[in-house]
């Protein structure tokens, strides 16, 4: 059967729409799979109301956040810090409004006080927070603001810290940077100045009560964020625990998710220096030429996938051939293999997790980013999935877009998997 929204226009496919927007809206990815998708994908599964969703790459928690709406249990991985404490404050619905409501209206009027007495000095922000995020994604004075804000959240934040941070992380993406999505990050050229930080955040902090009193009914739905690498960090989870997992990984693509979160990392402190950002790149799924290291070695688990092999060995015949000398795009063919290796080496250690009988749903983009070669993701997992002894239960278009660079569409599907325990 057809992916069941698949007929909807494009517009209303990428969409959050309206209706979803309560705790989704809290803090997310521009190109983040929309809610209704989760929905859908459970619709198809069937599962039972005791069911456990697991989200292996889970993002900023859209899978989380829509299994909890419906009433499932729910488990993510997530290897990005800034990124997880996001995803875990959308999943804490055990909040004591009241004490939320009277402790941020105590935090935005000290911090007013604190803003109003440095307002007539120059703070230059300190040279490892400049060191680290891209050059003019924020206004100097605005960041200070924004420090100062933070410095009072942590001293009177008590157990509501990470819910005001992610109300922070928000607004310091969207309403106080000059940050663009497009959908890589880049610095626009109209600059933002004057905006009131406090106040923006304190209306932030209300509208997410707002949300978790909608919510109430299904506050004590048990969800959690590990924060780990989904290649190698799932014993956490128990074995022969999961009924159903909806995800999307990256793909290969150079996209760099340590770039695009990079302002609100460092910000809110999750990324102080850069061995702190190797630490974090080196826990994420290879999949650009910005975070490959020494000694990696995900490609040994698929040494013997001829498909991959070849489509590696093309990526970097071509570089040859056109004479592309670069160190990066010397390391194409490398991302490649480690890629579907890491994968592969996820889907391995994901199977004692599985209950008999569960259903998988991996979207992921084709790609065409190494010398316009192209990748087929869907394709390549579909076949390391198999000699992993999952079934492939289908596989639907979710969305298309045109290439930037060959103008040609590249889908992003659906594929559908079973996990029969013993199967070979
Ligand atoms: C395509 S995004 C997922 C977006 C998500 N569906 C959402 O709702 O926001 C992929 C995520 O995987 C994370 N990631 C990358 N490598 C990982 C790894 N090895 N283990 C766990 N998470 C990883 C990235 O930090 C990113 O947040």
């Amino acid at each position: 059967m057809s992916y069941v929204i698949q007929k909807k226009s494009k517009i209303e496919l990428n969409r959050l729409y309206e209706e979803d927007k309560s705790i989704h809206d809290w803090y997310r990815f521009v190109l983040s799979y929309p809610p209704h998708l989760i929905r859908s994908c459970i619709n198809k599964f069937n599962l039972s109301p005791q069911a456990t969703v697991l989200d292996p790459f889970c993002g900023t928690g859209t899978t989380l956040v829509e299994a909890k709406k419906l009433g499932y249990k729910s488990i993510g991985v997530e290897a990005n810090p800034v990124v997880h404490m996001c995803a875990s404050a959308k999943i804490n619905w055990d909040l004591n409004i009241y004490k939320i409501k009277k402790i941020s209206q105590h935090i935005a009027i000290v911090a007013i006080e604190e803003i109003e007495k440095n307002k007539n000095i120059l703070n230059y922000p300190n040279e490892h927070i400049l060191k680290l995020i891209i050059k003019d994604s924020m206004n100097f004075d605005l960041i200070n603001q924004v420090l100062i804000l933070l410095s009072i959240i942590e001293k009177y934040g008590d157990n509501y810290c990470d819910f005001y941070k992610t109300a922070l992380a928000k607004h310091i993406v969207f309403s106080f940077s000059n940050l663009k999505f497009g959908p890589e990050v880049g610095v626009s050229k109209k600059k933002k100045e004057n905006v009131n930080i406090v106040k923006t955040w304190l209306e932030q902090v209300m509208l997410m009560c707002d949300d978790l009193i909608l919510h109430i009914k299904n506050k004590n739905i048990s969800s959690s964020v590990i924060l780990g690498d989904s290649r190698n960090q799932l014993s956490f989870i128990k074995n022969n625990s999961i009924d159903a997992v909806i995800t999307s990984p990256p793909y290969p693509n150079e996209k760099d998710y340590s770039r695009a979160t990079r302002l609100e990392s460092v910000l809110l402190g999750f990324i102080k220096n850069k061995e702190n950002l190797r630490d974090v790149k080196h826990n994420f799924l290879r999949s650009n030429t910005r975070n490959i290291y020494k000694g990696d070695d995900d490609f040994t688990w698929i040494e013997d996938n001829i498909d991959v092999r070849e489509l590696a060995d093309a990526i970097e015949k071509k570089r040859i051939e056109l004479g592309k000398t670069s160190g990066f795009e010397k390391l194409y063919y490398k991302v490649v293999l480690l890629y579907f290796g890491g994968m592969a080496k996820h889907l391995y250690e994901l199977r004692p997790k599985l209950k008999n009988g569960a259903q998988l749903a991996y979207v992921v983009g084709d790609q065409a980013s190494y010398f316009r070669i192209p990748i087929k993701t869907s394709k390549l997992l579909k076949n390391i999935a198999e000699n992993l002894g999952y079934r492939v239960v289908g596989c639907d278009v979710f969305r298309t877009r045109l290439s930037t660079i060959t103008k040609e569409k590249l889908n992003e599907d659906i594929l559908f998997l079973e996990y029969v325990n013993g199967r070979q």
